[in-house]
């Protein structure tokens, strides 16, 4: 379970959210959605602590992220995170067992000889074990994808983090990483947070959808609840319409 509590952020002048409250439930999925700059990778990063709010606390299973004095207590609070950041943000210079590998060296401190076996079956899972010795730059963008989700799961989180999980391919390799997501959730059963702005594509892998407007939640239910509401900047995001209450950047 994630709460944010009455969280405000701002960069400089730029108030991206004011006072913004959201208990994430464990077992379910929520899609965070909202037009693009509207704060969902900042509300992302507050949530990992790599970003501290200016007002307002984060808890993560009940552990107060914003009062962290350090990063060795950030570090043991996110040991129940996973994430798949934006664009994979793969290591170019590591081979995908490498990078699989090392969270779990690294974050979890295992020797190689105990994370191996780890590496190997999460690997083999997402279809990667022929891949294991290439590097980032020799495989495709839908296959990066995969490897920095491996990399997100080999850690056994209880909760992940997909940070526009779909950006940058193609509809086939999109729908492809859906399918990753609902065929991984269904085998090791974390909480998602998927970070989106395609409406409604994201709807198949939430139970709960909840967007962000001009520093606030203006809206929050069921995929189906958007498509039944009546507000007009979730039907304007919903169908892509230039006209409406949501102002082009
Ligand atoms: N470290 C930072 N310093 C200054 N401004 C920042 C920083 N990080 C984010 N911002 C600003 O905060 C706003 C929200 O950014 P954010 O990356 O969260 O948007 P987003 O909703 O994830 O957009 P996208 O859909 O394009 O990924 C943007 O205007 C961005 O320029
Ligand atoms: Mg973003």
């Amino acid at each position: 379970m994630i709460s944010v509590c009455n969280v405000s952020k701002r960069f400089g002048a730029q108030v991206v959210l004011e006072h913004v409250s959201l208990e994430i439930p464990e077992g379910r999925t929520t899609a965070i959605v909202g037009p693009s700059g509207v704060g969902k990778s900042v509300l992302l990063k507050l949530i990992m602590g790599i970003l501290q709010p200016d007002e307002g606390e984060i808890f993560v299973f009940g552990e107060n992220m914003t009062a962290a004095r350090s990063e060795t207590e950030r570090n043991r609070i996110r040991e129940c995170l996973g994430v798949l950041f934006q664009a994979a943000a793969l290591f170019d210079s590591l081979t995908v067992y490498e990078n699989v590998c090392f969270p779990l060296i690294e974050r979890l401190h295992l020797s190689p000889k105990e994370a191996h076996p780890r590496v190997v079956e999460i690997l083999e899972s997402l279809s990667l074990t022929d891949y294991a010795a290439n590097f980032p730059e020799e495989i495709s963008i839908g296959m990066r994808k995969r490897v920095g989700l491996a990399r997100a799961l080999v850690t056994r989180p209880k909760v992940v983090l997909f940070d526009e999980p779909n950006t940058g391919l193609d509809p086939l390799v999109g729908q492809e990483v859906y399918d990753l997501i609902k065929e991984t959730k269904a085998t090791w059963g974390y909480t998602g947070i998927v970070i989106s702005h395609e409406l409604p594509e994201v709807f198949q892998v939430a139970d709960r959808v909840v967007m962000l407007l001009k520093g606030s939640i203006v809206k929050d239910g069921t995929p189906q609840e958007f498509i039944d509401s009546d507000n007009p900047a979730v039907q304007q995001f919903l169908h892509g319409r230039t006209d409406g209450p949501i102002r082009i950047q």
